[in-house]
């Protein structure tokens, strides 16, 4: 599968587990949705970090460079509120609007993502490129999952 395709697969079933949570109110249902989001998102933002933003960071354009620097920072801002996630109630009134802050905050991202860094990957690396890369991220998703 061609890398875009994949990440993009990855970014539906994100959205998929934050819709599932937003309209959960058992707290037990709510902790393991929310771990498996944690645990989703950590291996989608680490196959990205190694494999294929190196790649967009090797297209020779500022724009690219400038997408690449924004993505990363973002990454940031997700794994700080990802560091908190264990401290948080899930019986807590504030539950609903923490996963509301993070769902928008990961939509954001994977919006730009598709919308501007994709397509540009897809131009400027080329399909055969992408499958490579696609291929090797499969490869770290599957291990990541086999040792979890
Ligand atoms: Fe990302
Ligand atoms: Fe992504």
């Amino acid at each position: 599968m061609k890398a875009t395709d994949l990440l993009k697969k990855q970014h539906k079933q994100v959205k998929a587990l934050f819709k599932k949570v937003d309209k959960t109110e058992n707290p037990r249902e709510r902790r393991q949705l929310m771990d498996q989001i944690e645990q989703e998102l950590k291996m989608h933002t680490k196959i990205e970090e190694q494999i294929f933003y190196p790649a967009v960071r090797g297209i020779d354009s500022k724009k690219a460079e400038e997408m690449y620097m924004e993505a990363l920072e973002e990454h940031h801002v997700v794994d700080l509120v990802l560091a908190e996630l264990p401290k948080v109630d899930p019986a807590d009134e504030r539950f609903h609007a923490k996963m509301t802050v993070l769902s928008e905050l990961v939509e954001h991202h994977a919006d730009e993502e598709e919308d501007e860094m994709f397509p540009m990957c897809e131009k400027k690396l080329g399909k055969e490129r992408l499958q490579e890369l696609g291929a090797q991220m499969e490869m770290m998703a599957g291990g990541q999952r086999r040792a979890a």
